[in-house]
């Protein structure tokens, strides 16, 4: 193992010893059949790149800005962490941390063509943050990603998101995680894949 580098990677310690209680906060009642163990075995997961620009939809046409991975940093994620909706931390730079929202996939009301791993950090900022590094850590699922018949039902679908994962995020597990990887081991962190 070698010292975590500015790319996705999987955090190993301390979460395993917990890992079993987040996975019964999410599994039964959050998980679809599809998804699988895998994809619990994954998480908690720890990410962080530069923030680059997307379409820039998310701002402009959902009124919910996303920050945008790299591609290299999209490419990392395991092949066991399925396309979905997720939910976690996250933090810009040396800033506060937020509860988050991601999407990771190709986005099918829009058809991308590329994968992404879009992040909605649930604060305002008062400007863009292109440039920076955002490091997030995943820790629960939500959803698949869908298309939808229209723009207001996609923007109502991820306003539900952002309360689901909200509701989640103030469970103790969820709260001793944020503490566990931001405040303490950011720097034990290492790269498993
Ligand atoms: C919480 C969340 C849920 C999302 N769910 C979906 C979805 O189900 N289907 C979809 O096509 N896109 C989904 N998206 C992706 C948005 O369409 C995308 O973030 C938006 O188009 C902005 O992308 P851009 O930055 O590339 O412009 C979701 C995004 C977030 C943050």
């Amino acid at each position: 193992m070698r010292r975590h580098a500015a790319s996705a990677c999987h955090y190993h310690y301390p979460i395993a010893s917990f890992a079993g209680s987040l996975c019964a906060v999410t599994a039964c009642a959050l998980l679809p059949d599809t998804l699988g163990a895998a994809t619990m075995n994954a998480l908690p997961y720890f990410c962080e790149g530069e923030v680059v620009k997307g379409f820039g939809r998310g701002s402009k046409e959902l009124g919910i800005p996303t920050a945008n991975f790299p591609e290299d940093v999209v490419d990392s994620l395991p092949s066991d962490i399925a396309t979905g909706i997720y939910y976690g931390w996250g933090c810009v730079g040396n800033g506060e941390v937020h509860k988050m929202v991601m999407s990771i996939g190709w986005n099918p009301f829009y058809k991308n063509t590329k994968k992404s791993a879009e992040t909605h950090i649930i604060h305002t900022f008062e400007e863009d943050f292109y440039g920076e590094t955002l490091s997030i850590v995943i820790a629960g699922y939500i959803r698949p990603e869908r298309t939808f018949n229209s723009l207001d039902a996609l923007i109502s679908a991820i306003r539900s998101d952002i309360e689901e994962a909200k509701n989640q995020l103030d469970l103790p597990e969820f709260v001793k995680l944020k503490d566990q990887f931001f405040n303490n081991n950011k720097n034990n962190i290492m790269n498993g894949h």
